[in-house]
């Protein structure tokens, strides 16, 4: 495997280091097609580069974004949803125009519909240029829990209960956690052109771990990223 380790210190460290990757892209190509994630993982790296917009660094102004995923079930303006997630985060901080930002719609009629159209608006953007994903601490990546076929494409998928506790802390109530999401399949992540994970912190040691390991196994979502050229993997953490 070709994957780059990078080890940091703190959280913030991974941050900085996420956003200079994402800084690069931006300046080598500035209509990047970016892949975005939601959770605890990118709040900091997305409040760097609110910080380097602002300060007139970068710009998103011709960027499209693709978000992994998104709750079934869940109104975009739920407080809870991946769309309000990356609006307050980072969407409504820079200069992104509202019509190049793309996140999967799990409150549509025909959800089958919506997985297939979802591949192809990414497609015909022409493809991810960078993709950032976070590690669930069994593995997963996007919604794509263990089992997930390594050639899925966007499709709707039941969450796991050790997910829907893990994103519990975002509800009001933890039985408010949807029981299913929209998510862009391990083949859709792997089309990217490249790659960035973070993850940071004891609980998600276990899973960087794995990864390490080299095993590749439709168990361990994550590890079909070591089939993948060009991916980083910003981590640390100590128990
Ligand atoms: C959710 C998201 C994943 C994310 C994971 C880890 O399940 N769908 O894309 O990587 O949580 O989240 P966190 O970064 O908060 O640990």
């Amino acid at each position: 495997s070709t994957m780059k380790w990078i080890e940091v210190n703190s959280y913030d460290e991974m941050s900085a280091v996420a956003a200079n990757i994402f800084t690069e892209q931006l300046k080598a190509k500035p209509a990047s097609i970016l892949g975005l994630a939601t959770g605890g993982s990118p709040v900091g790296m997305y409040k760097e580069l609110v910080k380097r917009q602002q300060a007139g660094d970068i710009t998103f102004k011709n960027v499209k974004t693709f978000n992994l995923d998104e709750y079934v079930g869940l109104d975009q303006s739920s407080p809870a949803s991946y769309w309000t997630f990356m609006h307050e985060n980072l969407f409504n901080h820079v200069d992104m125009k509202e019509e190049n930002i793309q996140l999967p719609n799990g409150k549509v009629d025909d959800l089958a519909a919506e997985c297939v159209a979802y591949d192809d608006r990414i497609a015909e953007a022409g493809g991810i240029d960078l993709q950032l994903l976070g590690i669930g601490v069994n593995g997963h990546i996007g919604f794509n829990e263990p089992g997930t076929s390594f050639t899925s494409l966007t499709n709707i998928v039941e969450l796991t209960e050790s997910t829907r506790t893990e994103n519990a802390i975002y509800f009001d109530d933890p039985a408010d956690v949807p029981t299913q999401a929209i998510t862009m399949g391990i083949q859709s992540i792997m089309n990217a052109k490249a790659i960035v994970l973070i993850a940071f912190g004891e609980k998600k040691l276990e899973a960087i771990e794995k990864l390490k390991s080299g095993v590749v196994t439709e168990d361990f979502p994550a590890s079909q990223l070591l089939n993948h050229p060009n991916v980083t993997i910003i981590y640390g953490g100590t128990k």
